[in-house]
């Protein structure tokens, strides 16, 4: 088979596709990162890295850093690139974060609205105040990534998408029209539909795990912290809705996983943290769910093209395999690390599909 072309026919079991990139990542610091960061650069070429360490990775000089770390912690022979971020705060120096982007370290910014996920209390409260840093950024083409739920404790968890859409993003992209927008692990038909409403300047990632699983996985014959992320999975009509979206080829959609990993420990516990560690087998596990929506074809787009094409970047030259094995493939159930293990995103089904290197 030619390197770079899609197997088709009545059985296909094997599609190279371009190696693909993770558009939105977490991946921790210290143990944690030397434990997990192999399991992204093993099939992944290059990862937004998420900046809500603790502290944030909030000035340039802070990514730069990191950068040194995540590089220091790769395995020896791994080529990945790991694109950094900065951690929108209300005080953020829009001349750092322009040099920032112009010594080719920062691709994007994180919006967090404060409170609403794992370390993000010193996120935004009041966008007058994170308007500088958003004029520069609307100014120069650099995208906000958003992690788009509103914490209004009056505001159900299962609509904090929806609400954050039409109270908080939309009028932002109105007084901002030139601002590019990555939603950011959109989990709802809502945001779905909003991306496609959008002429330009907006963009969605969609994680593995909201493809894969909808709130019984979490709630039904018992509490199971392992599928407890945020935003939190919804009901079905949702999951299907982004599985329509992420197999389309519309290159408003494409993957980020939000690979996000805890101590087993920090999840099985009474306020156990919000977060699902995908980045094992999530190429299988997209396999698997773009073969049951005989979208194969389009795995490359998801995974591969259309977020490099938003990035302003070049796709990447190098290919990858995938096979379909007659037997599932075996993946580790955890993740050990120097300070504990982490739990391995379950699917519930078996996987077949293998990245096989070529
Ligand atoms: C992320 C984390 O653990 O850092 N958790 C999650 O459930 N996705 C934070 C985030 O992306 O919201
Ligand atoms: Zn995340």
């Amino acid at each position: 088979m030619a390197a770079g072309s899609i197997m088709m026919g009545t059985a296909m079991n094997t599609i190279t596709l371009r190696r693909p990139d993770d558009w939105h990542l977490h991946l921790r610091d210290g143990a944690v990162l030397e434990g997990v960061v192999a399991d992204t650069s093993r099939h992944f070429a290059r990862a937004i890295i998420m900046p809500n360490l603790v502290p944030p990775v909030v000035t340039t000089a802070d990514a730069r850093a990191y950068r040194e770390r995540i590089m220091a912690a790769l395995p020896k022979g791994d080529r990945f690139e790991p694109l950094m971020t900065l951690y929108l705060t209300e005080h953020t120096d829009p001349d750092d974060l322009e040099e920032g982007v112009k010594s080719g370290l920062i691709h994007a910014v994180k919006l967090y609205p404060a409170g609403a996920t794992t370390n993000s209390h010193g996120g935004v409260r009041d966008f007058d105040k994170a308007m500088p840093a958003l004029e520069r950024m609307a100014k120069i083409g650099l995208p906000m990534c958003v992690h788009g739920e509103v914490t209004t404790p009056e505001v159900d968890i299962f609509d904090r998408e929806a609400v954050f859409i039409e109270t908080v993003l939309d009028p932002l992209r109105k007084r901002l029209p030139d601002l590019k927008v990555t939603m950011e692990h959109v989990t709802t038909e809502d945001g779905v539909n909003y991306i496609k409403s959008a002429r330009n300047n907006l963009a969605g990632t969609i994680t593995t795990h909201h493809l894969i699983i909808n709130r019984n996985a979490i709630l039904v014959g018992g509490i199971r912290p392992h599928y407890y992320c945020l935003p939190v999975a919804k009901r079905e009509n949702h999951r299907l809705a982004l599985r329509a979206a992420a197999t389309s080829g519309d290159a408003r959609f494409f993957l980020g996983t939000d690979s996000a990993p805890h101590l087993d420990p920090l999840k099985e516990c009474a306020c156990g943290c919000a977060g699902i560690y995908t980045s094992v087998n999530t190429m299988s596990c997209l396999a698997h769910v773009f073969e049951q929506e005989n979208a194969l074809d389009r795995l490359e787009a998801f995974a591969s093209l259309n977020g490099p094409a938003w990035y302003g970047l070049a796709p990447n030259e190098e290919r990858i395999t995938m096979v379909k094995r007659d037997q599932p493939v075996a993946f580790p159930d955890k993740r050990e690390t120097a300070e504990g293990p982490i739990t391995v995103f379950d699917p519930m089904f078996p996987l077949h599909w293998d990245v096989s290197e070529g």
